[in-house]
């Protein structure tokens, strides 16, 4: 490694850094991270940290998961790199196949098709959803729709069904044909409506209405994260994902669940869909697939899309997509091993029991800080603290303010994430009480520093 001094003078002077303005970055460099073990991480200056940011949604099983890291050494060994393309494949991705079919029976999945993360997966969803109704006799269906506050990534066809302007106004025009629907978010909409099952209703009736005007005929499939999640952590009413898959079927609609945060245990269930016992038609997967030791993503597909496709004699339902990565093997032999690994912990039962505790000991702070003005999660390890200036009005917390929290925090020993107003928790699924009331102790001096 490079001294510390060469780090710190390049830092951010050489890359742009994804989501943040190089002119930011530049004035305020990032934290520099050199090592990772358990749940924690230590920056260049040896500070240690708890990760209460799990990476990036995605490090699940902790730093120190070695059997997916022999997997990936053994792989690249074995086999570095071979093309699934038409004609060729590699045993690992057959072997990876038939597990994830076998996990995500419940959802009712049958095929999968591999990508190189979240972003990829998205997009690949949406093609295959128009393309279904292609081959199946509906070329009409073209549009998306999606949630207001929802997350897809940033390629086109994902920004365009995104529902946060950030991560699209700089870059349209996008997609043309994609709509918008009021997100199950009690603590603002526009029905100023603070019940969670009024409000899912409401934002039912609103997704009904929409297809309604835009024509069922019209429409592709509807996208949603079952919890949203970089849109602040929004858990829905239990009755908003079922009410959304009746709606679908009554109109001929795919429903694509965005699972890139919630597969694999993240919200106490091993599914965002199993949670909320919905069958969507396609689901998409990256993140926590290789514990994100290795870029990767698979989309599951269920069994209407699968007879659709395989069934076709035209033609049609050839796929036209693929990338040069879709089905690596040193990918997919992180992910079986990273696949095992979780459920031989059983992850998704710590999961719902650290993020009680976690959820329960925001709430407590919430009570003792000011700026807290609303607190989510209640649905596994993953949570978020809105911080706002007044209460009443609900004016979001100047910048500066939430920069020295996350300053007060990290010198307590807790990474966290700051997205616009909200502070977003996302630990490994692994971690333990202990390092849950750490984090916890750490945020509230933190809180109480800055009062
Ligand atoms: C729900 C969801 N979909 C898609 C993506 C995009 O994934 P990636 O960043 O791997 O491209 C993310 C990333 O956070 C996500 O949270």
């Amino acid at each position: 490694m490079k001294d510390s001094n060469f780090l710190k003078e390049n830092n951010a002077r050489h890359l742009w850094h994804p989501m943040a303005h190089p002119a930011e970055m530049q004035a305020k460099p990032p934290a520099i991270i050199t090592g990772g073990e358990g749940c924690s991480i230590t920056d260049v200056d040896g500070n240690e940290l708890i990760d209460g940011v799990g990476g990036l949604w995605n490090v699940n099983l902790g730093y120190s998961c070695d059997p997916v890291k022999a997997a990936i050494a053994s792989q690249l060994d074995q086999l570095p790199y071979y093309s699934t393309f038409r004609g060729t494949t590699n045993d690992k991705v057959i072997e990876l196949s038939y597990m994830l079919q076998e996990f995500f029976a419940p959802e009712g999945m049958k095929r999968c098709f591999f990508t190189s993360g979240g972003s990829d997966s998205v997009e690949i969803a949406l093609r295959l959803a128009r393309q279904f109704h292609k081959v199946n006799g509906e070329p009409g269906r073209i549009k998306f729709l999606s949630l207001k506050k929802g997350y897809h990534g940033t390629h086109t066809g994902g920004a365009s069904v995104n529902g946060n302007a950030n991560f699209r106004t700089q870059y349209e025009p996008l997609l043309p044909g994609c709509y918008h629907i009021p997100a199950p978010y009690t603590y603002r909409n526009p029905f100023n409506e603070a019940d969670p099952e009024k409000l899912s209703a409401l934002c039912l009736a609103a997704l009904e209405n929409e297809i309604v005007f835009q024509g069922p005929e019209t429409i592709a499939a509807f996208i949603m994260e079952p919890i949203l999640g970089a849109g602040g952590v929004i858990p829905p009413h239990k009755s908003f994902m079922p009410g959304v898959r009746k709606i679908c079927d009554e109109y001929g609609i795919l429903l694509i669940a965005d699972e890139v945060i919630t597969a694999f245990g993240r919200t106490g269930a091993w599914s965002g869909s199993r949670l909320w016992g919905v069958k969507p038609d396609l689901m998409c997967t990256a993140k926590a697939i290789t514990n994100g030791y290795f870029p990767f993503g698979a989309v599951m597909i269920n069994d209407t899309l699968a007879d659709v496709f395989e069934s076709d004699t035209s033609g049609k339902g050839a796929i036209g997509s693929g990338y040069t990565y879709s089905g690596h093997p040193v990918g997919a032999a992180a992910a079986i091993v990273c696949l095992r690994e979780t459920e031989k912990l059983q992850v998704h039962q710590n999961a719902a029991e650290r993020g009680l505790e976690l959820y329960q000991g925001l709430l407590d702070l919430k009570s003792k800080h000011e700026l807290i003005g609303d607190v989510r999660g209640g649905h596994g390890l993953m949570c978020a603290m809105e911080l706002v200036s007044n209460h009443d009005t609900k004016e979001v917390a100047d910048k500066e303010t939430i920069s020295r929290f996350y300053q007060e925090t990290y010198k307590r020993g807790t990474m966290i994430r700051i997205s616009g107003p909200n502070v977003i928790l996302s630990p490994p699924l692994v971690i333990s009480a202990s390092e849950v009331s750490s984090m916890l102790n750490a945020m509230d001096d933190a809180f109480a520093t800055i009062k």
